[in-house]
């Protein structure tokens, strides 16, 4: 079906206020200059943003369409989730309220290896009717970007099919999905056999079938050391791929340092990131992604987000949507909770969740509205923007626009 000449081109009228950063990634004080334009008007035009302004100064088109008088924001971008599991952590839950801590239960086998068995023994089919109401949560939220990665499956063949379940998913959702590959916990023996085997079977299969946009790895005393996260990464680079960490997240150990020295899209967590890592950061182009319903959610200090934007970083917020750690469904209550415990301002979440999201996955096509732009965007409940980030609990957004279209919620 081509589309008609109405979806082609629309004016959006009626918004109050439309609210966007300068496209491309914004580091340091620039996270903090937005564009406001009052009784505004959007142009779209084949799915792209062609003009924005004030409305007495808007072009003639045969189609309007009347907001009624809201606050219009770029689409959310969430570039961090682990959306695919089978099981449930509640158990786990129970067990860390009453004090055992989340590293301790990973080292006896449990925790994420109890998700690793539940997800390797799910069917494809499974896996997509699992994941797809908690990416329709984060769709209505706002998000209209989502990263999904792998990571749950251990042996090959279960990586796979979390991958093949995310491009079935695709093929079910209107919001755009970017599926990474990630190398979350080691083997309980044969680790040297098992790197080794990523490195030359697991990234070339996945490169080669187009899987994955990405490779992520866990580097962490509980996981993945510096050294093998570098093997795997390299690997990943040789086949064109994007790279990104978590890193930081218990222990400083050099994976913020590595992600620098390899130019990685982004590195993520950071709980653990001490003055070096800000410094770090702040020289380097890879995006510093902060989790903030990992700190609720486990306890742990918040990433010094604060510091990092001070220091001149390239800030991105993420909801790390997973059982163990963060059972965030919402992406605009992520940023909402990075201005309570990370000390961002509600502009510099906003450039964090959109443009600074999208440069975590090597975007620069969306997260503000601007000419040329994917017309991705949310027309609030509200006529004043900071809803977005004010509001605990009810949603704040109205309609999901992706591509210019209303998507059904
Ligand atoms: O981003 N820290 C490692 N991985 C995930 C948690 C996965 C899990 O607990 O199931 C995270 O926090
Ligand atoms: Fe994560």
């Amino acid at each position: 079906d081509s589309p008609g000449p109405e979806s082609w081109e629309t004016l959006f009228t009626g918004i109050s206020h439309l609210v966007t950063p300068a496209p491309g990634p914004q580091r340091g004080p620039a996270m903090r200059e937005l564009t406001v334009v009052e009784d505004a008007a959007l142009l779209v035009q084949g799915g792209l943003v062609a003009w924005v302004g004030p409305r007495r100064d808007a072009p003639r088109t045969p189609s309007t369409r009347d907001l009624g008088g809201v606050a219009v924001v770029p689409g959310l971008v969430d570039p961090h989730t682990h959306a695919v599991w089978a099981g449930d952590r509640l158990a786990d839950f129970e067990a860390r309220l009453a004090g055992v801590p989340y590293e301790e239960m990973l080292a006896r086998g449990g925790g994420i290896r109890s998700t690793v068995r539940a997800t390797a023994a799910a069917p494809m089919e499974e896996l997509v009717q699992l994941a797809r109401p908690r990416l329709e949560a984060l769709a209505r939220s706002g998000a209209t970007t989502v990263e999904v990665k792998s990571g749950y499956g251990l042996d090959f063949e279960a990586e796979v099919r979390m991958l093949r379940a995310v491009r079935e998913l695709q093929s079910l959702l209107s919001v755009t999905l970017l599926p990474t590959l990630l190398i979350h916990v080691p083997p309980e023996t044969g680790r040297a056999a098992y790197v080794q085997a990523v490195c030359a079977e697991l990234i070339p299969q996945v490169a080669g079938e187009g899987l994955a946009v990405a490779v992520d790895v866990f580097c962490e005393r509980e996981a993945f050391t510096v050294g093998e996260t570098r093997a795997i990464l390299s690997a990943a680079r040789g086949h064109d791929l994007g790279v990104k960490l978590h890193a930081d997240q218990f222990h400083a150990l050099g994976g913020v340092e590595l992600a620098c020295d390899l130019g990685a899209l982004s590195v993520d967590h950071l709980e653990a990131s001490g003055p070096a890592q800000i410094v770090a950061l702040a020289a380097s182009e890879t995006v510093a992604t902060v989790l903030p319903g990992v700190t609720l959610h486990l306890g742990l200090p918040a990433a010094p987000a604060r510091a990092l934007i001070d220091a001149g970083a390239c800030v991105a917020v993420g909801t790390d949507l997973n059982p163990g750690s963060s059972p965030l469904f919402n992406a605009g209550l992520a940023l909402a909770l990075a201005v309570r415990l990370n000390g961002l301002t509600p502009a510099e979440a906003l450039t964090a969740g959109t443009v600074n999201a999208a440069a975590a996955l090597g975007l620069r096509d969306r997260g503000a509205l601007a000419a040329g732009q994917r017309a991705d965007f949310l027309a609030l409940h509200s006529p004043d923007w900071r809803d977005l980030v004010y509001t605990l609990g009810a949603s704040p957004v109205r309609d999901v626009f992706v591509g210019g279209e209303r998507i059904s919620l």
